[in-house]
Order: C-alpha cells, then sequence, then structure tokens
C-alpha cells in the first residue's frame, strides 16, 4: 500500500518532487523557489517542453540539477482545480512516478482538502491485487511505496485526508471482493468476509439458505438451485446518527438510506447458459454486493453521522440437474409469482427479494440497488455512465451530483409506471410478473421494470453498473480491473445529503 504522509512545506534537497501548476500564473512558494534553486532551470525546462500548466499536462525533468534526482511538472489547469481534479493529479503522479521509490508533492499553493484529495487519488491509483502471483520479477513490480506532500498547514491537511482514507480503504475492500476468482470467492465466504466489517463497529447479520427458505425468498434461492454452494443474504447497519445504543438494548436504524447489492458470485447463465468466450468476466458479477460491502466500511470508517443499511443477495448461478428451468414458476418474498423464463436474467431474481425485504423490514428513506444487470447497459451507455433508473427526481438528482463530483458519473435512464408499455412486457400468461419480455429492445429499462415490481411504491434508485465494475486499461484514479464504480459515488450522495 502507498504510503501517504504530510509534511511542513520546504524545499527537498534530494529526490523526486511532483509541482503542481497553474496555468497562467507566475511561480509561487516552493515552485518558485525550486526555480531559484536551479538558477531558472524551472522556466527554461517549461519552455522548452512548452508545458503552459494546462489540465492534465505532465512533463518530466530529469537530474535538473540543486541535487534532485527529478522533477514531474503537472498542470492544474486555468481555472480553480476540483477535488476531483486534484485526485486525477495524484493519480497522474503516482502513475508517472511508479518506478520511484519515494516522491514528494510540492502542495504548499493549495489548501487542505485539494492536498487531501491528491493523495487520495495517488492512494487509489496505486491499487495492486498479487496475492496470486508467485514468479514476478523485482523489476516488473512498482516500487513507490512513500507519497509525501508538502504542505502549509500538515496538521490541517491530515485532518482532511483521515475521512478519504477511510473511504479508499472501502475502495480498495470492493476491488479485492470483485477481483477475487469464483473457486475463492463463492457465497458463504463472500459473507465471511463481510463479517469483518464487525470490526468497524458494523453491525453484521449472515443469512443462510435455511433462513431464507424460512423467510420464503422463493427468487433469490432459485438461483442457487444449481449450484453445490449455499446462498446467502448479509445485512450490514451502520447507526451513525441514531448510535450503536448501550449494548442491552440495541437500537433500530431510524429513517435509513438502504443500499442492496446483487452478489451472483459466478454466473454461467444456468441452463439458459452464456456462450465460453468472455465467460470468465462473470466472476465480477458480485460488484454490487462488493460496492455495497466497501460502501458500508467506508462510512463506519469514516464514522459518517447517517443511519445506512446495506444488504446483499450472494448466490452463484449453475446448471445443473436441480436447478431452475426455464418456465420454472417460484414464489418471491414479495408474495407475487414469477415465471422464470430464461435463468441468464437472473440478477433480477435476487433483489427482487432483497429489495422487498430491505423496505419491509428498514421503512428506509430512500433504496439504492446496484447490479452488473444487463449486458444492454453495455451497448446503450458504454464504459463512460452507469445507468441510473429511479421513481424519484429528487434522488436521481442527489446522484446525478455525487457523480459529477467523484467522476462516477450515471446517465438516467427511462422508468415507467406500472401499467405502461415498458412494464407490460413483463406481464406473464401463468404467474404474476415474467423475468424477461419484450426481447432484445431496451434490455436494461425491462429489468429495471422488473425492480421497480418489487419497490412497493418507495422511493429508490437502481444503478446498472455493468459497463462500469470493471475496466479494461488504467485510467485517472483507477488501475485497470475491477474499479469498485459506486464507493465514491454514494459515499458522496450520503455525505452531501444525509448528515448532519
Ligand atoms: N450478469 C449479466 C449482465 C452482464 C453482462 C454484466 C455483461 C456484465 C457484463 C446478467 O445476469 C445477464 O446475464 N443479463 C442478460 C439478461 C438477458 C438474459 C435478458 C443479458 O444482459 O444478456
Ligand atoms: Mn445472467
Ligand atoms: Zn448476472
Amino acid at each position: 500500500m502507498l504510503d501517504i504522509a504530510f509534511a511542513k512545506a520546504a524545499l527537498p534537497k534530494s529526490g523526486v518532487l511532483a509541482v503542481p501548476l497553474a496555468e497562467g500564473a507566475p511561480l509561487a512558494g516552493l515552485a518558485a523557489a525550486l526555480d531559484l534553486a536551479l538558477d531558472g532551470g524551472l522556466t527554461r525546462a517549461m519552455e522548452a517542453a512548452s508545458f503552459s500548466g494546462k489540465k492534465g499536462q505532465s512533463a518530466s525533468l530529469l537530474a535538473p540539477g540543486a541535487g534532485l534526482k527529478r522533477v514531474l511538472l503537472l498542470g492544474l489547469g486555468k481555472d480553480a482545480p476540483t477535488t476531483r481534479q486534484a485526485e486525477e493529479l495524484g493519480g497522474a503522479a503516482q502513475a508517472a512516478l511508479v518506478k520511484e521509490t519515494e516522491a514528494t508533492v510540492l502542495a504548499d499553493g493549495l489548501d487542505a482538502s485539494l492536498a487531501a484529495h491528491i493523495a487520495l487519488g495517488a492512494r487509489l491509483r496505486a491499487y495492486r491485487f498479487d496475492k496470486y502471483r508467485t514468479t514476478q520479477k523485482d523489476d516488473d513490480k512498482p516500487k513507490l511505496a512513500e507519497f509525501t506532500l508538502l504542505v502549509g498547514d500538515p496538521a490541517k491537511a491530515r485532518a482532511a485526508y483521515e475521512p478519504l482514507a477511510a473511504v479508499a480503504d472501502g475502495v480498495e475492500l470492493t476491488r479485492n471482493l470483485v477481483t477475487e476468482p469464483a473457486n475463492e470467492l463463492y457465497p458463504e465466504e463472500f459473507a465471511r468476509r463481510a463479517e469483518a466489517l464487525k470490526k468497524l463497529g458494523v453491525k453484521v447479520e449472515v443469512f443462510t439458505k435455511k433462513d431464507l427458505e424460512k423467510l420464503g425468498f422463493g427468487s433469490l434461492l432459485c438461483v442457487g438451485w444449481g449450484s453445490a454452494r449455499d446462498s446467502y443474504m448479509v445485512v450490514m447497519q451502520w447507526l451513525g446518527a441514531s448510535g450503536p445504543g448501550d449494548g442491552k438494548k440495541a437500537k433500530k436504524p431510524k429513517d435509513p438510506i438502504a443500499f442492496i447489492g446483487k452478489g451472483v458470485c459466478f454466473d454461467t447463465g444456468g441452463i439458459s447458459i452464456k456462450p465460453a468466450g468472455g465467460m470468465e468476466d462473470m466472476k465480477w458479477d458480485m460488484a454490487g454486493a462488493g460496492t455495497v460491502t466497501g460502501l458500508m466500511a467506508a462510512l463506519a470508517g469514516r464514522k459518517a453521522k447517517v443511519d445506512a443499511v446495506g444488504l446483499i443477495g450472494l448466490v452463484e448461478n449453475m446448471p445443473s440437474g436441480t436447478a431452475v428451468r426455464p418456465g420454472d414458476v417460484v414464489k418471491s418474498y414479495s408474495g407475487q409469482t414469477i415465471e422464470v423464463l430464461n435463468t441468464d436474467a437472473e440478477g433480477r431474481l435476487v433483489l427482487a427479494d432483497v429489495l422487498y425485504y430491505a423496505q419491509q423490514r428498514f421503512a428506509p428513506k430512500y433504496m439504492v440497488d446496484l447490479a452488473t444487470l444487463t449486458g444492454a447497459i453495455i451497448v446503450g451507455l458504454g464504459h463512460e455512465y452507469a445507468g441510473l433508473f429511479s421513481n424519484d427526481d429528487g434522488l436521481a438528482e442527489k446522484i446525478i451530483a455525487a457523480g459529477k463530483e467523484t467522476g462516477e458519473k450515471t446517465w438516467r435512464m427511462p422508468l415507467a409506471p406500472l401499467g405502461e408499455a415498458y412494464d407490460k412486457n413483463i406481464d406473464s400468461a401463468i404467474a404474476d410478473v415474467k423475468n424477461i419480455g419484450g426481447g432484445r429492445a431496451g434490455g436494461s429499462i425491462t429489468a429495471a421494470q422488473f425492480l421497480q415490481r418489487f419497490v412497493n411504491g418507495k422511493a429508490w434508485a437502481h444503478l446498472d453498473i455493468a459497463g462500469m465494475a470493471w475496466g479494461d486499461k488504467d485510467k485517472g484514479t483507477t488501475p485497470k480491473g475491477a474499479t469498485a464504480f459506486g464507493v465514491r459515488l454514494l459515499d458522496r450522495l450520503v455525505a452531501d445529503n444525509f448528515e448532519g
């Protein structure tokens, strides 16, 4: 893990420096001192490299003098940088300097919050999952271990970084869960990992297959019929607003925000089996649940003043002699019967029961679910935006705003009231509802309409993160692989709207 430190601003006499510079502004503070120490070498290098400080611009100077090994110039742009831009800059610095052992950022010209967000960006970009590597050569390993920011007020910057470090911990937990292969992370093991949140003060309840049978979770459970692994649900509660109670009488969350995650630990498609090519991607079909778990860790880790509950449905979708068949009818926890016409449309079957349970038990103010639900959302939005579906305009706007702030962007998609054309497509001939309908057209909307049948009119948003949970290339603050999309988005949603 990248070690982050904040120190009093003074020009280092050796090592590797990263220098954020605004466009069109004269050099000031430590950057001006650096230019002086280099006899105007910084100014000359900026000219020679045509470095003007444009947003995203960078230039690297090797052995520039004054005992320094390397100076990396990073453009901040003309306008006052946002926290997101600071994160991107931190990510860029980490990526450019990964082969150095330590780096120091001249952040004396930036306020404590921006310095803290540079640190967050660097730490997020530095994430690696090396658990299963045994033969990697030292030369191929990253070396950057110490990342120091020189600031005017180190105590203030450290205080600003503390909650961000908790969010980074949550992101890393999510990325670890999402990256794990399905032979290691099956429902029971996932539940065990969620139980580790107890040490952060989160109340964690694990519902076994037997418990879920007693409750009548016929929709969630049918997805796991074909698997040798049992299905589970985990309920996590963080009572940051109403307090954890006195130990004897545990308090109940008051008007909580509920987060619900799809946790399909592997999705073969079941009897409606998927083609072989790319099926390995379906190890990350539990990203919704992984994100909810990391989010709960983030909220608890930074002691967010909110009552939040996280509920995850954990299953494995396998074909076998005991698997659910196309045409089977199951009874959901809501009482509605479901005709399962395609066993590969399983995420919605899992969420149906968990969504209904969440609103029955907790009467949440808002429910937000996350799911790698449809390939169709990738066709529609690609890998830039998650699909956002909501029956509540206020909630949708809050999520969109939080997305702009964190760079985890969402795009609002249509959702029809009950009875309208999109919804009619899932009326079943022999049961209350069927799990597919309308053909390939508008597949992400069909899925959202199905979920809405289990929302009971409560304020709710659904994020289809199928295009966002995994990245094929390094990008900003997310190295390729599991992104943990949604942890920072929903942490910010809470911070901006539901605390204090
Ligand atoms: N987990 C998949 C969706 C998915 C696809 C996620 C690609 C990430 C990348 C989901 O369970 C699924 O199989 N959906 C089907 C629905 C169809 C059968 C109506 C799909 O998208 O093809
Ligand atoms: Mn599927
Ligand atoms: Zn799936």
